[in-house]
């Protein structure tokens, strides 16, 4: 895939912007180690079960029985995201980490925390001490997640990061570990919300930067960009193919008026659009398009594919869901690549009609999971 230079801009450098941990030594804002919560001490026999942490820290904290929301498994609805294939995401982790004695595992696109929740609710039921470091460029993402998955204890710790930039991020004493997922694009936060930008359908300041650390936003690709540039990003990332007539137009329309919100962008647009013939809203791949662009996204995707036998180990699960074919292709391809990984099922699961039917957003996801051979 050809690279834009101005994109390349956008990415923030290694380790700028990290609210909430160093990534020279692994430190969580909140005192404790990253390592001390993969290596657990309590786990090693396969008969203790994982509420044994649980159970000491409820005496520790005096209130004796288990602390709410460890029991309880919520919809997602009131943290903002219903999770996609969250029991096929669930499934695979257990059928290939469920036997151990413990395991660590990221989930490198946290967002309301609604897998990781699901995973720490299973795991309870099997051998596996499991405990999962939260990584997410977003820091509302991590706060929401934060206080979601605050019953679970040190079973569970976010960390503001870019997940390709994982292995740096979280260090030696982390990594390799024993599975990864990612649940890729945007979360249902970030689109209700109007004033991320992210949205054709909210009005808001046009800034899809789902790191508002991170120095490009929507507004200056829209109004500085080169229409070459723009041509380009609508073409590659929103396989739109009037990709030329609307970068046209929306330099035409920014030489009049700066485009600074949703639907001025919308607006400069729409002379464009043949209603007649548009099948989805055309808005909605230049939305996508912008957001690819602005937050790196299919690079980001890159680079983690490639680190992935560095930051697997011998037994562990990759699980990637994906939106669209672009971030898809790269994952079928890289998997494809991997020497001695094996793919827990044939080619993708989909959700169900029921499951399609009540959250919209999980129609077009699709989940891809490998294995790596023990050596
Ligand atoms: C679809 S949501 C994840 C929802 C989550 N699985 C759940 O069940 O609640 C995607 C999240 O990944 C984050 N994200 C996307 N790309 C990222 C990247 N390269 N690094 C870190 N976080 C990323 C977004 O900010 C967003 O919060």
């Amino acid at each position: 895939m050809r690279r834009l230079a101005i994109l390349r801009r956008a990415k923030p450098p290694r380790t700028r912007g990290f609210a909430s941990i160093s990534s020279k030594n692994g430190s969580i804002s909140d005192g404790s180690s990253i390592g001390s919560i993969g290596r657990s001490s309590s786990s090693s026999s396969s008969g203790s079960g994982s509420g044994g942490d649980l159970a000491q820290d409820d005496e520790s904290d005096g209130r004796g029985g288990q602390r709410p929301g460890v029991n309880t498994l919520s919809s997602g609805k009131e943290a903002g995201h219903v999770s996609v294939l969250r029991d096929e995401v669930v499934d695979v982790f257990a059928d290939t980490l469920g036997m151990r004695n413990e395991a660590l595992i990221v989930d490198g696109t946290l967002g309301a925390g609604g897998h990781v929740e699901a995973l720490l609710h299973r795991f309870e039921t099997l051998p596996c001490n499991l405990r999962i470091v939260g990584v997410d460029r977003d820091p509302d993402a991590l706060e929401i997640a934060r206080r979601r998955l605050a019953p679970w204890g040190d079973k569970f710790r976010a960390v503001h990061s870019n997940f390709s930039e994982m292995k740096t991020t979280l260090g030696d004493e982390v990594m390799p570990v024993d599975g990864v997922l990612l649940d890729l694009g945007v979360s249902s936060m970030q689109l209700d919300r109007g004033e991320r930008g992210f949205s054709f359908r909210n009005e808001g300041k046009l800034d899809m930067r789902m790191d508002p650390t991170s120095p490009v936003s929507a507004w200056t690709l829209v109004n500085k960009g080169p229409q070459n540039v723009l041509e380009t990003i609508f073409r590659e990332y929103g396989e739109e193919r009037n990709a030329r007539r609307i970068a046209t137009q929306i330099v035409r329309a920014r030489r009049k008026q700066a485009i600074d919100s949703t639907h001025d962008l919308v607006r400069a647009i729409a002379p464009m659009v043949d209603w007649k013939t548009a099948r989805s809203h055309p808005a909605a791949r230049i939305f996508q398009a912008l957001r690819i662009a602005v937050n790196g996204e299919l690079d980001s995707l890159e680079t983690f594919l490639d680190n992935v036998p560095n930051i697997v180990r011998p037994g562990g699960t990759v699980a990637i869901i994906s939106f669209h074919s672009l971030e898809d292709r790269l994952v079928k391809q890289a998997f494809k690549k991997y020497k001695d990984f094996t793919p827990c099922f044939r080619g993708v699961r989909k959700a169900s009609k029921e499951e399609s039917t009540e959250n919209p957003r999980a129609r077009s996801a699709k989940l891809r999971a490998i294995a790596r051979r023990l050596q």
